[in-house]
């Protein structure tokens, strides 16, 4: 089959390999129909390459339909449409039980230290081959994937495999409070989906911060007050100016550890030969990136008392907190990778009954999956509108 390969930090091709076969009695095969470009992918070519092999198959956001089931599955059956979740979560140990999928037992990479495997996740999370392919190995057949009606188009499903679930979890972890304001760190698929998110769910005053003018223009188009800088004093600045100088009830960080933002010269250089000058022109002038300038925002925007919610990744194992700020300021911080399954059930429903959270045209780029190289290097440096990148295998 073909699939979209990594070979090297900025370097992904599509390469023929093998196709994926049953394993397990409860494994099943799905032919990919359409799988997303995500952030989270760019970590991998960019600070994460350190954990990934040449050959890698990329990809953690596919739908598509059952090919061929193992003996004992019995929830789908061959062309069943599914989407697939980007947990490799079993759905019957402790923690799936609990709703944390994320943290699932059965999968766990006890070997690194860390959580349950992810499709396409480099060696930390199992090394799992990816869905930006043709077909993909789907383990835990009968409570995995997510069967989805047929009749609409994909667009309306894919997004389950992450953007929604991950988007609804920062908004839920934000607990913003009746009439409350909430800020949003970064407006990539993820920080666009949250304002929308949580604006389906009652939040009216909503506020989000990024240089890249047509991920402002989309999120203004949704209602949502754009704040178009990530310098943190302006930042700061504009949203304690909304809130009676208070700063937002909670803060959503949908950057992650590729920030741009403040002087930290080695990183900055590498993040900075990924944006083009137009956009990074401007928040150079503060010097550069470090990968927690807009961590150190958040904390530093959100109210006293506030609540900052992470879904940006971190992966740096010692990377220093501003715990005398954060003790005295009473901040609440909840994060971490998105347990999908968790948010499904209240998820599900919506795409079927219309478009509230506007799927239907949230892809900016649909294309071939053998144009992955180009669509990968259009997302990366943010040319072209590439806000969201579907690929149609
Ligand atoms: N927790 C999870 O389960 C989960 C799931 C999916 C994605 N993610 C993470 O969410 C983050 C966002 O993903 P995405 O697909 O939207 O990625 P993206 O790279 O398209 O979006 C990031 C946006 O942040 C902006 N930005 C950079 N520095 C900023 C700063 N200091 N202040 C404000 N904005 C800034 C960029 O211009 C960009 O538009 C990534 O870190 C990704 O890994 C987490
Ligand atoms: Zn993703
Ligand atoms: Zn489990």
């Amino acid at each position: 089959m073909r699939a979209v390969t990594w070979h090297g930090r900025g370097d992904v091709r599509v390469d023929t390999v093998p196709d994926p076969t049953i394993q397990d009695p409860t494994d099943v095969i799905v032919e990919i129909t359409s799988t997303g470009i995500c952030g989270s992918d760019l970590h991998l070519i960019e600070v994460l390459s350190p954990f990934m092999t040449e050959g890698d198959v990329m990809g953690h956001e596919p739908m598509g339909i059952v090919r061929e089931v193992g003996s004992e599955v019995t929830a789908v059956k061959q062309g069943d449409r599914v989407v697939v979740p980007f947990n490799v979560s079993c759905g019957t140990c402790w923690m799936c039980s609990e709703g944390l999928f994320s943290q699932c037992e059965t999968t766990q990479n006890r070997s690194q230290g860390m959580g349950a495997s992810l499709f396409g996740y480099t060696k930390l999370y199992g090394q799992v081959p990816g869905g930006q392919a043709e077909y993909l190995r789907v383990p835990f057949g009968n409570t995995l994937p997510i069967k989805v009606p047929e009749g609409l188009p994909d667009d309306r499903f894919v997004y389950l495999s992450d953007v929604l679930p991950t988007a609804w979890q920062a908004v839920q972890y934000a607990a913003v409070p009746p009439g409350g304001t909430l800020l949003v760190l970064g407006l990539g698929p993820i920080g666009d989906m949250c304002t929308r998110i949580a604006r389906h769910l009652g939040i009216e005053k909503i506020w989000a911060s990024d240089v890249v003018p047509e991920r402002l223009r989309r999120a203004r188009e949704h209602g949502v007050h754009t704040i178009d800088t990530t310098k943190q004093k302006e930042v700061v600045g504009a949203i304690r100016d909304a809130t009676d100088g208070r700063g937002p009830d909670a803060v959503i960080d949908a950057v992650g550890m590729e920030a741009h933002g403040s002087p930290l010269a080695s990183a900055a250089q590498k993040a900075t030969a990924m944006v083009p000058d137009a956009i990074m022109e401007r928040v150079m002038t503060v010097a550069g990136i470090d990968r927690m300038a807009a961590l150190n925002t958040a904390l530093e925007a959100v109210r006293r008392g506030g609540t900052v919610s992470l879904s940006g990744v971190y992966g740096g194992a010692t990377d220093p907190m501003p715990l005398m700020r954060m003790f005295d300021k009473q901040i609440q911080l909840r994060m971490g990778q998105a347990n999908v399954w968790r948010w499904v059930p209240d998820i599900l429903p919506i795409p079927t009954e219309g478009d509230p959270l506007g799927v239907d045209d949230f892809a900016t780029h649909r294309v071939p999956l053998e144009d992955a190289k180009q669509a990968y290097a259009d997302f990366r440096q943010k040319k072209n509108g590439a806000v969201k990148v579907l690929l149609q295998p």
